[in-house]
């Protein structure tokens, strides 16, 4: 059955994306920005009331939370109302109208110092040469944010598993790794692309697997497609999610090699 479902930071990348190709449930976006979707509301996330009367207004479901700045510079002057007095707008608006569940755009980046260590440091650097066998990095490792960003996508985690076990809203946090507007992991000589890619169909085919799922109480998922070179543990979509990742970076190097 089609559930109703409004995503925040529709105007952006992944929002468009998500736009184009979720047709089976019924779609409602929010941003600061316009678009041409028809169900569109221009709003900001900075009033949880409004919030709640957008999502009551239209029965809403589900939210696919995507708002924020989405730099890894961001400061903190940038991020205090747009990630963290936004994201909790998010939450609190959703408790308040009955929404069952929120998937909530995290990031790498709340686990980004992993990558200052080895085999990681090599891995995202190309240096495959000097690689053993490697464990992948869990999604209930722990938080290790390399910036304010990542710090601001934390405390998304965080709220997130507050609002469950305190109030019962369900969410999925996805720690999404590389999804570009040009749909490869091909840039010049940067090599972290080939670990950290995700491509349009997997980013989508993630998202409406956490919208569809049962399973899901408070969780944690890599958003990254099935690259040989990946250093995220995505074991757990299969089982939960029904969900496998079908892109690999992998393919894109030999193309160009
Ligand atoms: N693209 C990636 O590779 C990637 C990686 C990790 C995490 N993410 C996260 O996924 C989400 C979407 O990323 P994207 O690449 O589509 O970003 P984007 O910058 O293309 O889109 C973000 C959208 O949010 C809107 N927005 C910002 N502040 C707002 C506010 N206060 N109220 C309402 N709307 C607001 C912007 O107008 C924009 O349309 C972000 O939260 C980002 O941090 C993206």
């Amino acid at each position: 059955m089609s559930k109703n479902i409004l995503v925040t930071g529709s105007s952006g990348l992944i929002g468009g994306i998500i736009l184009k190709n979720n047709s089976k449930n019924n779609l409602f976006g929010l941003d600061v920005a316009p678009s041409l979707y028809p169900n569109h509301e221009i709003s900001d996330i900075s009033n949880s009331k409004k919030l709640e009367n957008i999502f009551l207004k239209n029965n809403i479901e589900v939210v696919v939370h995507l708002a924020g700045k989405t730099s890894v510079n961001g400061t903190w002057n940038e991020l205090i109302g747009n990630n963290f007095d936004g994201t909790a707008n998010i939450f609190e608006a959703s408790k308040n109208s009955g929404v069952d569940k929120v998937i909530f755009a995290s990031s790498n980046h709340a686990v980004g110092l992993f990558e200052n260590d080895n085999p990681y440091k090599q891995i995202i650097s190309g240096n495959y040469e000097d690689v053993k066998a490697y464990d992948l990095i869990k999604s209930n490792c722990e938080l290790r944010p390399d910036s304010l960003y990542g710090v601001s996508k934390a405390f998304g985690e965080n709220i997130g598993r507050y609002y469950y076990e305190t109030f019962g809203l369900k969410s999925a946090c996805l720690r999404i790794g590389s999804v570009r507007p040009v749909d490869t992991p091909i840039e010049g000589n940067f090599n972290r692309f080939f670990s950290t890619w995700c491509s349009h169909k997997d980013i989508s085919g993630l998202i409406e697997a956490c919208i569809n799922s049962e399973k899901i109480g408070f969780n944690i998922f890599y958003g990254v497609s099935d690259n040989k070179w990946k250093i995220w543990d995505i074991s757990d979509q299969q089982e939960l999610l029904n969900f496998h990742p079908e892109s690999n970076a992998e393919i894109f190097r030999k193309q160009n090699s």
